[in-house]
């Protein structure tokens, strides 16, 4: 059962209550695996401009909330609507990725996802160009508007890499930098896609403390300067207590609360949900699970030494390697994600 803890503050699950400006909006979203089911009935409602999180034990489905609002997984059930700043709402169930992206939804991995072996650089134009309007015949013949627009694709690119502190390491090969500037990388490489809501897929794990602290102001210029609303999946509950404006809890594929950081904090389903259903109800209503939920950042790996993998069945978890995905584009580093892969908007 959802609880929504800001009762009478918030709009109607997945809905556009009077008043409420949503970019995003989902309902009844229910994504099944054979017999598992990884979303059940899953409402979201998304406002324009504001910082969303989405917390949740290991396996609780927020990946797989994920890939249905960006075309990586099809839902049985339920609407997924973008709401763009034009006012032509789109219905998302069942567009491709690229399209997704196209209409202004760009996301990073759980696991990240470059062009391992080109620069920096050359990452960002990449996705920079499924942007320009020259096509691929006049960017073969090199004709003047294919020019103007890869030197406008080359600009973008060192605008996002100032913009995300990469600009002393634009001709590094991705594949070398740390950690934390390849998940960096992968941010600049999502906004050049120039969307409206970023989805940042556990972009703090494996990042040591300061690129944490990096993290969090970016992520709070993305949304302020640049006016991207940005839904977090995040281990990290000091990160997401400081960036997030509301909260929105998944446990087993079910939304169990949402609210402000402090209420979602301090309520029972979601304390229950980190300690585990074994825990004792005086412990659950003496509060506890603040504590837990404050302090500890959740069972993620964030030794980085595995590539950011959360979890021994990410592979299968994240749903980035498996068939579905790879029909999309999305499984291998040969193909950028986002729809950024040249191949896949070259054709317009
Ligand atoms: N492609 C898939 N095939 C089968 N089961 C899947 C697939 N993708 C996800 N699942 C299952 O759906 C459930 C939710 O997984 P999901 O990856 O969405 O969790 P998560 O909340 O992102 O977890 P984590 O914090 O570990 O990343 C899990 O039980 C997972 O095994
Ligand atoms: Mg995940």
């Amino acid at each position: 059962m959802t609880t929504d803890v800001t009762k009478g503050a918030v709009a109607p699950a997945g809905g556009s209550g009077a008043g409420v400006d949503n970019v995003l909006e989902a309902s009844g979203v229910t994504l099944r695996f054979g017999g598992l089911t990884s979303l059940d009935s899953v409402d979201l409602g998304m406002r324009r401009g504001e910082v969303l999180a989405v917390i949740g034990p290991n396996g609780a489905g927020k990946t797989s909330l994920f890939n249905s609002l960006t075309g990586v997984y099809k839902p049985q059930e339920g609407r997924i609507t973008f709401l763009p700043k034009d006012g032509d709402n789109k219905e998302l169930l069942g567009a491709k990725p690229h399209i997704v992206n196209r209409l202004g939804l760009a996301r990073t991995f759980q696991n990240i996802r470059l062009f391992s072996a080109l620069t920096a650089l050359e990452n960002v134009k990449i996705a920079a160009e499924t942007r320009l309007k020259a096509g691929p015949v006049s960017i073969m013949l090199g004709l003047p508007n294919a020019r103007r627009a890869e030197r406008e694709s080359d600009e973008r690119a060192h605008r996002l890499l100032k913009f995300v502190g990469l600009e002393s390491k634009l001709n590094e090969i991705a594949g070398s930098l740390s950690y934390g500037d390849q998940r960096s990388l992968e941010i600049a490489r999502a906004l050049a896609t120039d969307p409206q809501v970023l989805l940042l897929d556990e972009p703090a794990a494996g990042t040591n403390p300061t690129e944490k602290l990096e993290l969090e102001q970016l992520i709070r210029r993305i949304n302020s300067e640049l006016g991207v609303s940005v839904l977090l999946i995040e281990h990290d509950m000091r990160l997401v207590m400081s960036v997030a404006d509301r909260v929105m809890v998944l446990n087993f594929g079910r939304k169990i609360a949402e609210g402000t950081p402090s209420e979602v904090q301090q309520h029972p389903a979601v304390i229950e949900a980190y300690l585990g259903a074994s825990a004792p109800e005086e412990e659950v209503a003496a509060g506890a699970g603040q504590v837990v939920i404050a302090e500890q950042p959740g069972p993620v790996d964030e030794s980085g030494a595995n590539d950011g993998d959360s979890g021994a069945n990410e592979a299968s978890s994240d749903g980035e390697s498996s068939d579905e995905a790879s029909s999309d584009g999305e499984s291998s580093d040969e193909t950028a994600p986002d729809g950024s892969a040249p191949d896949e908007e070259s054709g317009k």
